[in-house]
């Protein structure tokens, strides 16, 4: 199958992809740029970065995309939400993600700044209110996918039911590591995909070696559901940390700064989520969709390499 361009408000991307953002500093402004520098659109994981951290993460995806298409992915449930969304707005980013939560207000700020807004969903009930609120599409997330999750259900369940309810571009999301995958979405009626596990392995992707090697070596019994502080559940790759939180374990937080809006205080996200992003994976989260396992060669690669494989896949099916 040849791949259709994704169109989202005024943008168009070559090819139907986006490559999911990841926090904390996993995907950053190097792979971002380094993605939509192939015609598919790069996003950057802003949660758990500061202003002026973003400001550059910003610019260096500008210069490598060559004029292709680079977002921001934040999380609602992150305290500087509203900072970094700004921040985006002024750096004139050409899209912002929102996910692990639900903002109706944010929709009035992207129409203010002239910046579509894509809200990541994981029921028909919830697109049709991100529609009816200015959304500008609609990625819906299943089960599948790594990081915060927002339903138990597979994203080929719930992906019929919001394309009934809504006449948006939607966009499939959560365990899609095969370019047979994006057939399947395409031809089910999706406008185009968003993959982030498969792109951990990239060149360019900023998590430290050891990270990586748990995606090379990950086998189907290693990603697991883990509670997160955040409220929601989370898929990860089992490590000596993950055990602990499992085990209702985890060490309590130390010198928190608040960085979210509601936190149980089980334990650090973004410490666990920055330690393994730093290489130490053993005090560490590393999040993962469901399929990693099934990545077709585990092999780090520049981020073009991996979509010029992802597009060939689509064609032989
Ligand atoms: C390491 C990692 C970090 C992630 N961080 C975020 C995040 O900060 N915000 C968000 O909305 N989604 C986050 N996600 C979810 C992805 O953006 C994406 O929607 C999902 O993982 C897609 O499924 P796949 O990984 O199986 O392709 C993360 C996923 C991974 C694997």
């Amino acid at each position: 199958m040849e791949l259709p361009q994704l169109k989202i408000d005024n943008l168009t991307a070559r090819l139907p992809i986006i490559q999911g953002g990841m926090a904390v500093r996993i995907s950053t402004g190097a792979l971002a740029g380094a993605v939509a520098a192939t015609g598919a659109v790069g996003v950057i994981g802003a949660s758990g970065m500061a202003f002026d951290e973003l400001r550059k993460e910003i610019a260096i995806a500008r210069k490598l995309a060559g004029g292709g298409i680079v977002g921001i992915n934040i999380m609602f449930a992150a305290r500087e939400f509203w900072g970094i969304v700004q921040t985006a707005i002024q750096e004139k980013i050409d899209l912002i993600i929102t996910g692990a939560g639900f903002s109706r207000d944010i929709f009035k700020v992207g129409r203010d700044g002239k910046t579509p807004i894509v809200s990541i969903v994981s029921s028909a009930r919830l697109a049709e209110t991100a529609q009816r609120l200015g959304a500008a599409a609609i990625i819906v997330e299943g089960k599948e996918a790594g990081g915060h999750l927002g339903t138990d259900r597979s994203v080929w369940d719930i992906f019929p039911e919001v394309l009934k309810a809504v006449t948006l571009p939607v966009i499939a999301a959560g365990g899609i590591v095969h370019g047979a995958d994006v057939c399947k979405a395409i031809k089910l009626g999706a406008s185009g995909v968003q993959m982030a596990t498969r792109f951990v392995l990239a060149e360019e992707c900023a998590a430290a070696p050891q990270y990586k090697k748990k995606y090379q070596e990950a086998t189907k019994d290693d990603v697991v559901l883990i509670s997160s502080p955040v409220g929601m559940p989370g898929r990860a790759i089992r490590s000596a940390f993950v055990d602990k939180i499992v085990a209702k374990k985890a060490p309590r937080p130390v010198g928190c700064d608040f960085c979210l809006k509601h936190c149980s205080l089980e334990y650090c996200i973004i410490q666990a989520l920055i330690n393994s992003q730093k290489g130490d994976v053993d005090h560490g989260v590393v999040f993962s969709g469901e399929n990693v396992w099934k990545i077709p060669d585990r092999s780090i690669k520049p981020a073009a390499r991996i979509v010029a494989e992802i597009v060939a896949e689509a064609g032989a099916c």
